[in-house]
């Protein structure tokens, strides 16, 4: 199963297997990586899910102008490589992703 590494704001990587289908935010939940809170429960309304996108980049879909408009409210910084983790949903060219989780969500 594809794996996704989560840098968490204190410093600390957490690797999490996440099947295919799935969204890098309700693997994170899940799995009690509790610096990301998806309080919308994934419908790109509350932008509690920021995450910076240090690999693979590329081969992401574009945002969606939802997905862009809520990266407007988010309360870390927005860096040309901000997403939200909610809109990212595992595929399996997406294996070994890694994410830096924003330092702040509300
Ligand atoms: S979980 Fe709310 S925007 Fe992603």
């Amino acid at each position: 199963m594809p794996t996704v590494t989560y840098i968490c704001p204190d410093g600390e990587l957490e690797e999490v297997e996440v099947p295919v289908g799935t969204s890098i935010m309700k693997a994170a939940v899940s799995h009690g990586i509790e610096s990301i809170v998806g309080d919308c429960g994934g419908s790109a309304s509350c932008a509690t899910c920021h995450v910076y996108v240090e690999s693979h980049l590329e081969k992401l879909p574009p945002k969606s102008s939802n997905e862009d408009e809520m990266l407007g409210d988010a309360a870390s910084e927005v860096l040309p490589n901000s997403r939200l983790g909610c809109q990212l949903v595992m595929r399996d060219d997406l294996a070994s992703l890694v994410v830096r989780v924003a330092p702040e969500q509300w």
